[in-house]
């Protein structure tokens, strides 16, 4: 038997483990374990996200919740240190970028544990980002490299990664879309809010370089308190970003019940409830990381609100636009989705929903 630890955080981690967990469940050689190191503690930003993806509870939870990044990430190692003396495992498993990949990463390394990083090699060469930070990190440590695209194999070669650990498996979070997709467009909430398909756009903001500054934040409000004159903007908020808005009293942007036009406010939705969403939008607002790469499979145009970005495929051939935070530029392209000349694009190689099928044939083969 091969005991794998499976390492979930924050609320992008859910649906990059779910495929893998249900993957390693078909090997009776491997015996999985799950750990939730609680960076997410909220319902809304955690428990809605086990429902929705049929994932088992985790068989380990530390309730880390928030903190500074140092604070955080010293929590996370020390607990997840006593997790892997008790269960002594073969090898630990993250994926992405937040906090808990690096922790978990480096305590598993220093302890003698192998490490496979799932979606290795996405740069977006910006050392403010946090993200960046634990990306590097985490690679660096690794002895399995799982790349979504072959310009991450470049990175990683680049970096003087030897090419014997990066494998290109595609992408993880795209067999979770697929597998739910249809689920997902059966929901009714459209309907219920009187929404038709193609008639609204929607918004996700929380990145610190977006929200933690009143000038920024408020620009960016500007701009989509214009687009919203013409097109209902739906705003799933992030808990970050719901205390600035209310910190620098920049509420009156936003709208409490369903406009005609106007940005509406609504609580974190959950997987399938905002998949339901995306499906059917005009348009996507997003400074997330995985929404540039959903859009791009459902060839929904994506206005990236960042400067950079890590994952350039999505530009090179999908619907994601990057635009920075400035009002202009928003503007300038969301005009072009909405007047319909925006360039349309294609998906990348191996996003077929079968990343975790390779993942783990590829472990089970080397472990
Ligand atoms: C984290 C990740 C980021 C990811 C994002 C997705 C890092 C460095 N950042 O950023 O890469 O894109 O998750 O959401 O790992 N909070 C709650 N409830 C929660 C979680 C957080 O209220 O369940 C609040 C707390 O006030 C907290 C703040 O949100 O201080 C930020 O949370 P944190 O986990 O530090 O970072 P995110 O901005 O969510």
């Amino acid at each position: 038997m091969k005991r794998i630890i499976n390492v979930v955080g924050a609320r992008p981690n859910f649906m990059k483990v779910a495929p893998i967990m249900e993957e390693m469940g078909k090997y009776p050689m491997l015996d999985p374990l799950l750990v939730h190191t609680g960076q997410h503690y909220d319902a809304l930003m955690s428990k809605v996200f086990f429902e929705d993806l049929g994932m088992p509870k985790p068989d380990i939870f530390l309730g880390i919740g928030s903190g500074s990044h140092a604070e955080q990430t010293a929590r996370i190692m020390v607990e997840f240190e006593k997790v892997c003396l008790e269960k002594k495992p073969d090898l630990v498993l993250v994926v992405g970028d937040v906090n808990s990949t690096m922790a978990c990463t480096i305590t598993a390394k220093k302890m003698g544990i192998r490490v496979a990083h799932v979606e290795a090699g996405l740069r977006s060469r910006d050392m403010e980002m946090p993200e960046e930070i634990n990306r590097l990190c985490t690679d660096v440590l690794s002895d399995f490299l799982f790349t979504t695209d072959i310009l991450a194999d470049k990175n990683l070669v680049a970096e003087g990664i030897s090419k014997d650990k990066i494998f290109f498996v595609g992408n993880v979070m795209i067999d979770t879309l697929i597998k739910h997709k249809e689920r997902a467009s059966h929901l009714t909430i459209l309907q219920e809010w009187g929404l038709a398909a193609g008639d609204y756009a929607v918004l996700t903001l929380h990145r610190p370089s977006n929200v933690d500054q009143k000038e920024v934040l408020e620009e960016i409000l500007e701009a989509l308190a214009q687009i919203s004159t013409e097109i209902p903007i739906i705003f799933p908020i992030h808990p970050r970003t719901s205390k600035m808005i209310s910190d620098f009293q920049l509420d009156h942007f936003l709208s409490k019940c369903l406009p005609v036009r106007g940005i509406w406010l609504t609580d974190p939705l959950g997987y399938l409830e905002f998949l339901h969403l995306n499906i059917n939008a005009r348009m996507v607002l997003t400074d997330s990381g995985g929404l540039q790469e959903e859009t791009t499979y459902l060839g929904i145009p994506c206005v990236t609100l960042r400067h950079n970005t890590e994952r350039p495929v999505t530009c090179e051939l999908g619907t994601n636009f990057l635009v920075g935070n400035k009002k202009a530029d928003i503007l300038k392209v969301a005009e072009q989705i909405l007047c319909g000349t925006a360039r349309a694009g294609c998906i990348p190689e191996k996003w077929d929903g079968q990343a975790s099928e390779r993942i783990v044939r590829i472990l089970m083969e080397k472990i």
